[in-house]
């Protein structure tokens, strides 16, 4: 959530840096945005606006400003609505100090009365305001910039990127907390952001930040601690193109990363399945036999996990998905299990606070992530990466489909199992995959019940995860109601909401007691006249009791899950389409939260 963006020495190129830098983040907030310049010997310039990337383009047509060292933002409100005010950057009762933060400053208030009794003029409803003040401060009583800006941080309670410049200092000031932030490292020019979408069409080599770390950027770069001790960084370097990262012809990031699934698939799976020996290679990840797993995780990441459980579950290991929001209270001691993190960002606060809370009990951590170098893999004791590649669109597509086969993979490496049934339908998914998107019924779907008052999503087992992920891709970018239920759960009282208007996605894989008995279900609504939509591999009779069908290759049935889901997020996207919705950006809602 939030997004930043910071260059330095790229001379009259700085602006359009920046701008070019914040539409490759604006999936982290779009309620607001704005840039601040300056130069040496010059003060700061700012233009900041309510609404998207295009707005402040347009808010910048009608404004000259020009500087070489510059910071920008992309805002999703926490403080304070979306209004011209509340964008960032902030600025110091002299214009000279401007600042962009991502996170929460919690005790912005108690600084803030006391600031404003000192004489500083307020002009936002933001926790950031309070930081460009205080840097005015220690300016005024005689720091130079650099510990200016250190000295305002050492204020700061709660969790933040901050990024900031100062008039006339040819140099941007950056501090990490709980928030992240990183260094691109190009020929001529220094870059900083939030993610490095933001700088990869200019540099590949990167240098993550760690929590209480402030870096200096100028004619080069510095990473020191709060105290000044310098910290020998490393250059990394990314592995990826940064035309993964454009649109590529499709209408929106969400279409494409749905299409990109086949390939994302095949990353996950390359070089950790054996075909021959029937066995997976996930590389070190320690002692992969504990005696109980716990996942936590959210939103999508939490449907994974519940998937991923079940897996476990069937291989004998005692293994449990919790919210991640809601781990810290009630959750059992953990004695010897293995506490794993399902995070597409890896910088989800919720995530990182549950894991951070298991490693104080004791448990081991692992985070099953799409993003290098996050915070949960740096943090836990084991990364796994699904390598799904970037993806941008806020909804979560690829990502939840890698995290499926990931799951599979360290299930069979932990828990052990059949892995001969499975490997095979792992080496097909990807093919599997793209067949399904190729003849898909789902836009016609779609424009069927484009009207639907509500939609419903059942599964029993394994596609329970997917009846919950379905309906949640729905509500978030069609804005329309729409529930996921455990089959059996219907008649226990959702049974109620459903009629005519209410078409049921029933999914239904195999012809076994769990196909038979979702089956009873969807006898239940049909006959309360409800339109059922089966999805289905075909083994059933379902699609007798069903008015459309979303077709399913025959596979494994931890692989139907995965092109269930498919079929799903497509019916969402067409409907969503229809509508004429922000796909790839939903109201209120942003790809990487980072706070609780
Ligand atoms: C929904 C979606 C969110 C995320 C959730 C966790 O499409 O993307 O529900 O799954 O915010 O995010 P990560 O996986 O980054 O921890």
């Amino acid at each position: 959530m939030c997004g930043i963006i910071g260059c330095v020495g790229r001379g009259d190129g700085t602006l359009e840096t920046l701008v070019h830098g914040l539409s490759k983040l604006e999936y982290r907030g779009y309620d607001s945005a704005g840039v601040a310049l300056t130069a040496a010997g010059r003060g700061v310039d700012i233009c900041k606006c309510a609404g998207e990337i295009e707005d402040l383009r347009e808010t910048l047509a009608d404004r000259t400003l020009s500087g070489e060292v510059g910071v920008g933002h992309t805002r999703w409100s926490t403080h304070g609505p979306p209004t011209d005010e509340n964008a960032h950057p902030h600025m110091d009762c002299t214009d000279d100090v401007a600042v962009v933060h991502n996170g929460i400053i919690e005790n912005y208030q108690s600084i803030r009365d006391e600031l404003t009794r000192a004489g500083h003029t307020f002009t936002s409803d933001t926790d950031t305001e309070v930081v460009p003040h205080l840097i005015e401060d220690a300016l005024d009583d005689g720091a130079d910039a650099e510990d200016a800006v250190r000295t305002a941080i050492a204020r700061l309670e709660g969790s933040y990127a901050i990024a900031a410049v100062v008039a006339g200092q040819e140099a941007i000031f950056a501090a990490r907390n709980d928030s992240p932030l990183v260094l691109g490292v190009g020929d001529d020019a220094l870059y900083l952001a939030s993610d490095v979408p933001a700088f990869r069409d200019h540099t590949d080599r990167v240098v993550y930040l760690d929590d209480g770390e402030f870096a200096r950027l100028d004619g080069g770069w510095t990473v020191t601690q709060a105290d000044g001790t310098v910290v020998e960084k490393t250059v990394d370097t990314v592995d990826w193109d940064p035309e993964e990262t454009g649109k590529s012809g499709y209408d929106h990031y969400m279409l494409k990363e749905i299409h990109e699934q086949p390939r994302a698939l095949r990353q996950c799976l390359r070089g950790r399945v054996d075909e021959l020996g029937g066995t997976v290679d996930v590389g070190d990840l320690g002692d992969l036999s504990p005696t109980g797993v716990q996942f936590v995780a959210c939103g999508t990441s939490y449907h994974a996990a519940l998937y991923a459980a079940q897996l476990f579950q069937a291989a004998g290991v005692p293994a449990q998905a919790f919210l991640a929001s809601e781990y810290a209270s009630g959750v059992p001691p953990i004695g010897d299990a293995l506490v794993v993190g399902i995070t597409q960002s890896g910088e989800t606060a919720d995530t990182l606070s549950a894991l951070r809370e298991a490693h104080r009990r004791g448990a081991r951590t692992m985070a099953v992530t799409n993003t290098v170098g996050s915070t949960a893999a740096r943090e836990c004791d084991h990364a796994f990466y699904i390598r799904a590649g970037p993806e941008i669109g806020v909804a979560a597509t690829k990502t939840f489909a890698s995290q499926l086969a990931a799951s599979n993979l360290l299930a069979l490496a932990t828990a052990g199992g059949d892995a001969r049934g499975i490997v095979p339908a792992l080496r097909d998914l990807p093919g599997d995959v793209q067949a399904l998107l190729d003849d898909s019924a789902a836009p016609a779907v779609a424009e069927t019940y484009e009207d639907a008052a509500a939609y419903f999503f059942i599964g029993r087992g394994l596609n329970y995860p997917v009846a919950l992920e379905g309906a949640l891709k729905m509500k978030e970018i069609t804005y329309k109601h729409a529930e996921g239920f455990a089959a059996g759960e219907l008649k226990h009282g959702p049974l109620a909401l459903v009629t005519e208007n209410t078409p049921v996605f029933a999914v239904v894989t195999g012809d076994g007691e769990m196909a038979r008995k979702t089956i009873g279900n969807v006898k239940e609504v049909e006959a309360r006249n409800a339109p059922v939509v089966a999805v289905t591999d075909g083994a059933s009779d379902v699609e007798r009791y069903a008015d459309h069908v979303l077709t399913l290759p025959e596979t494994h049935p931890r692989a139907a899950s995965v092109l269930a889901n498919v079929q799903l997020q497509l019916v969402s996207y067409h409907v969503a389409a229809r509508l004429g919705r922000s796909i790839d950006k939903p109201r209120n809602l942003a790809k990487s939260v980072t706070v609780e």
